[in-house]
């Protein structure tokens, strides 16, 4: 399984590297419950499932909160931009008390099990400099009003700034959310359930008894599979063609001595977006966004007192065709249950989720799930916007692009440069080459549908621009839908 933490490793990875060691699944297994991926989500619901006394079993293709959950901004907030104006009343309720019970539930977790990640207590907002979107903000406090959450109008900030306008909520959140998951992570075995890294699962024989097998030779049979990779792998329920992938970039930014400590947690909602929250006792701030690292760092410092970039990410969200996550069983009937579309917003998204699927895996009540339901078909997903999510797909697909994509030779690529590029034996390969001259060669076909990749030169990956696989430059996935590696290709 290759990495996020490769080439630009977040401030979680290089502040909290490792963490306790959990074997690779050997031999057979059996447990009432299977969840893959050990994200926010995956470890939320195992934690849920053993604290009802069930016996959970964890598969990690890689190393525990090493995916997109360790590449957030960790605000821990049910304040998600402009979200609930836009929802309508029943749903927006749903989704807002949803998310405050996954924000309660992370801090009751942290408290229950001593987990030591740097959780604090702060007011979100979010803003805007521009007189035209007042109204909007506006309208946004009515509807969170509405739904029940602690929101209110200001124009004051703290931001080295001037607003125009803001909703504010109080007693968020933030934390570390590496520390986090491997506190979680204690927490489950604690509990008696078991977790299992390198262990990564290439398929799912679904019936009355679920049998989940893993590329390494090891099997788990289950009563119930939960599909907690962020998009679920072994996609019945074609969600990757109800999301589509959105990429951000965040860096940390360490002030200069003395500037006032920047204490709530911020995001702009004009072009482009900007995120701020603090950490590292508030000498840190972290400012995420659109555009690439350069555009961050020339508008951090403009904006703040800059004394040094420490750590540069990225990652990949996905967002739902009509706004809500998808939570519950892939299908009508199904055993298998997935949790995905977070929208960026997966720390208390993905607790709610794990909360969710712990309900309805155990038969208990739980008055939001329908606003997440993953089967739902009803209108707002209609074809006309499941086209529209995927018109610019069907461009990328290989068909007869790749044999008509104009690739340049092998040897143009400088070091530390990768691209689709022509062998001289006439073969079209997704190349990169290294700074010691060496030549990594892989198939510029995904995996999964079949798109040609694309060289993310910032971080070193293949990523499709599809649905949102990424892969390291040998080829490993890191992030699916795709389940198996590009294949090596000769270079010459
Ligand atoms: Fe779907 Fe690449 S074709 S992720």
């Amino acid at each position: 399984m290759g990495s996020l933490q490769e080439f630009n490793p977040s401030l979680w990875a290089v502040t909290a590297p490792g963490g306790d060691e959990h074997p690779p699944l050997a031999g057979s297994a059996a447990a009432d419950v299977v969840v893959v991926g050990a994200g926010i989500a995956g470890l939320s619901t195992a934690l849920a499932l053993a604290e009802a006394g069930v016996d959970v079993v964890v598969l990690e293709a890689g190393r525990v909160c090493s995916g997109v959950t360790a590449y957030t901004t960790a605000k821990v907030t049910s304040l998600h931009g402009l979200t609930y104006a836009g929802l309508g009343a029943e749903v927006g309720r749903a989704y807002g008390q949803a998310n405050q019970a996954g924000l309660d539930a992370v801090a009751q977790w942290i408290e229950r099990y001593a987990i030591e990640c740097d959780f604090s207590r702060r007011p979100a907002y979010t803003y805007t400099t521009s007189r035209e979107r007042v109204q909007e903000i506006a309208k946004e406090v009515e509807a969170a009003q509405l739904a029940g959450l602690p929101a209110s109008f200001t124009t004051t900030t703290e931001l080295p700034f001037a607003v125009e306008a803001a909703v504010r909520f109080d007693d968020q959140a933030q934390f570390h959310p590496r520390d986090y998951c491997l506190g979680l992570t204690r927490a489950i075995v604690q509990r008696g359930g078991r977790v299992h890294e390198h262990s990564r699962v290439v398929g799912v024989d679904e019936g009355k008894t679920c049998t989940v097998r893993t590329r390494e030779g090891g099997e788990v049979t289950a009563g119930h599979v939960v599909l907690a990779t962020h998009l679920p792998i072994l996609d019945r329920g074609l969600f990757f063609a109800k999301c589509h992938p959105k990429p951000s970039h965040a860096i940390a930014v360490r002030l200069e001595e003395g500037t006032p400590a920047i204490h709530g947690m911020y995001l702009g909602v004009d072009q482009p977006t900007r995120s701020l929250r603090s950490a590292e006792h508030d000498e840190v701030v972290i400012v995420g966004g659109d555009g690439d690292y350069t555009a961050l760092e020339a508008w951090a410092a403009a904006t703040l007192p800059v004394k040094a970039i420490e750590a540069r990410w990225s990652a990949h969200d996905y967002v739902p065709v009509d706004g809500r996550p998808f939570i519950g069983r892939q299908l009508p009937g199904s055993h298998v249950f997935v949790a995905t579309g977070f929208k960026k917003w997966g720390m208390t998204n993905g607790t709610a989720a794990g909360l969710m699927l712990a309900d309805e895996i155990t038969g208990r009540e739980n008055r939001w799930r329908a606003a997440f339901d993953a089967t739902r078909q009803w209108p707002p997903i209609t074809s006309a916007n499941l086209y529209k999510e995927n018109a610019g797909v069907a461009h990328h697909f290989v068909g007869d692009r790749l044999a008509a994509l104009k690739a340049p030779a092998l040897d143009t690529l400088g070091p530390g440069e990768g691209g689709v590029v022509r062998t001289p034996g006439g073969t079209k390969v997704a190349a990169f080459r290294d700074e010691g001259g060496i030549v990594h060669a892989v198939s510029p076909v995904c995996t999964h549908l079949g798109c040609v990749v694309g060289f993310n030169a910032a971080e070193r990956t293949w990523d499709c621009p599809c649905h949102g696989s990424r892969f390291t430059v040998d080829g490993e996935v890191i992030e699916g839908p795709a389940t198996d590696d590009l294949a090596r290709r000769a270079a010459e």
